[in-house]
C-alpha cells in the first residue's frame, strides 16, 4: 500500500504541474483528494491491514495527502499570478499610438451664399430681418397687393395651413412685417426658407430665398440698379454683364427681373443658358403704393424698392452646381466639397 501511495503522490505531482490553468487544477484536486479519489480508493485497502500496519500506513497516507496539497496551493499561486500577467500583457495601452481625430463637417452650399449675401448687403447698410415660415394669408398675400383670384393663391402651388394660415411660398412678407415694425428710412434683407406645391428636376417644395427692399424719401430706380449692379458684381465678379428687363410683380410697379451673363458660357451660349447668353437671378421693383398703404407708410413722402431671389439657383451658379436635388440629399460626398 505505501508503495501505490508514493506511485500516486508522484502521479499527482505530475497532473499539478502541467494543470494549464485554475480549473485543470480543480480538476486533478478531485481526482486524487476528492470524495471519490484515488487517496480514498487506495484507503479502502487499510481494513486488511493488520494492527502494526495501520498507523505507519496512515501516517504516509497523511504525509502524501499534506504534500499533494501543498503541491496544489503552490501551483494555484502560479497559475492566478500568469493569469494576471496575461491580462496585463493583453491590455496593455500603446500612448504613442496617434489619436483619432473626430470628423468637421462642413457648411451647406446654401449656408455659404447666404451668409455671403449678407456680408456684401451689410456693408451696403442693410439689416437682416427674419419673419414666420407658417405665415398668415395677410402678410403672403394681401398686404403684398396679390388678390384673392391671383393663380399665385391657386391649391396648385401654395400650401395651406387653413383658409388664413399658409406655408409662406416667398420670404416677400418679411417685407410687410418690418415695415410695420418700423419707420423709413429702413433697408432691410431677408434670408428664410418658402414653400411651394411644386417637384421636379429644377423644382422642390422647400428652398430658400433672400428679400432685399430699402424705403426712404428719394429713392428712385437709378437707386434700384445701383445697389442690385453692386451685389452681383462682389458675388460674381467685376466684369460680368448684367441686364434689366421689364416685368410684372403684384408689390412693385414697375418691376424688373435681372439677369447675369451666363457664368458657364461667358455669354456665348450654352445648355444652361438655353443658348441665350443670359441667366435670370432675381426678381425687382419699386415698391407699390398699394403695399405702402397696408403698411401705413405715405406713398407721397417715402418711395423704395424691393427685391427677391432664390439661394438654390445662385448657389448654383457660383458653384457649377448641375442638379437642384443635390442640395437636398446631403449626401456628404457631396457637401464635403464645400
Ligand atoms: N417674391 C417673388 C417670388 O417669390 C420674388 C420677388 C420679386 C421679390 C420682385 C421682390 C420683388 O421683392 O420686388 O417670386
Amino acid at each position: 500500500m505505501k508503495d501505490k501511495l508514493e506511485a500516486m503522490l508522484i502521479a499527482a505531482q505530475q497532473a499539478v504541474a502541467t494543470a494549464a490553468d485554475e480549473a485543470a487544477l480543480q480538476d486533478v484536486r478531485v481526482q486524487f483528494l476528492g470524495k471519490k479519489g484515488e487517496l480514498t480508493a487506495i484507503m479502502k485497502g487499510m481494513g486488511a491491514l493488520s494492527a502494526e500496519e495501520r498507523p505507519v500506513i496512515g501516517a504516509v497516507a497523511n504525509k502524501v495527502k499534506d504534500e499533494l496539497s501543498e503541491a496544489i496551493e503552490q501551483r494555484l499561486v502560479l497559475l492566478k499570478q500568469e493569469a494576471v500577467s496575461q491580462r496585463l500583457a493583453n491590455e496593455k495601452i500603446d500612448v504613442t499610438l496617434p489619436g483619432r481625430r473626430g470628423q468637421f463637417g462642413s457648411k451647406h452650399p446654401v449656408t455659404l451664399v447666404t451668409e455671403e449675401l449678407i456680408e456684401i448687403f451689410s456693408s451696403l447698410g442693410f439689416c437682416v430681418a427674419e419673419g414666420p415660415e407658417v405665415e398668415q394669408d395677410f402678410y403672403n398675400f394681401e398686404a403684398l397687393n396679390i388678390p384673392k383670384d391671383h393663380p399665385a393663391r391657386d391649391m396648385q402651388d401654395t400650401f395651406y395651413i387653413n383658409d388664413e394660415v399658409v406655408l409662406r411660398t416667398h420670404t416677400s412678407p418679411v417685407q410687410i412685417r418690418s415695415m410695420l415694425k418700423q419707420a423709413p428710412p429702413v433697408r432691410v434683407i431677408a434670408p428664410g426658407t418658402v414653400y411651394r406645391r411644386d417637384s421636379d428636376i429644377t423644382h422642390s417644395p422647400m428652398f430658400h430665398q433672400i428679400e432685399g427692399f430699402m424705403v426712404d424719401e428719394n429713392i428712385t430706380f437709378g437707386d434700384l440698379k445701383g445697389i442690385l449692379t453692386t451685389f452681383i458684381h462682389e458675388c460674381f465678379g467685376k466684369n460680368v454683364g448684367v441686364r434689366f428687363r421689364p416685368s410684372f410683380f403684384p408689390f412693385t410697379e414697375p418691376s424688373a427681373e435681372v439677369d447675369i451673363q451666363c457664368v458657364i458660357c461667358g455669354g456665348k451660349g450654352c445648355r444652361v443658358c438655353k443658348n441665350s447668353g443670359w441667366l435670370e437671378i432675381l426678381g425687382s421693383g419699386m415698391i407699390d403704393p398699394e403695399v405702402f398703404k397696408s403698411v401705413n407708410y405715405d406713398s407721397e413722402r417715402y418711395s423704395g424698392f424691393a427685391f427677391g431671389m432664390g439661394l438654390e439657383r445662385i448657389a448654383m451658379l457660383k458653384y457649377g452646381v448641375n442638379d437642384l436635388r443635390l442640395f437636398f440629399e446631403n449626401d456628404v460626398r457631396f457637401l464635403r466639397q464645400f
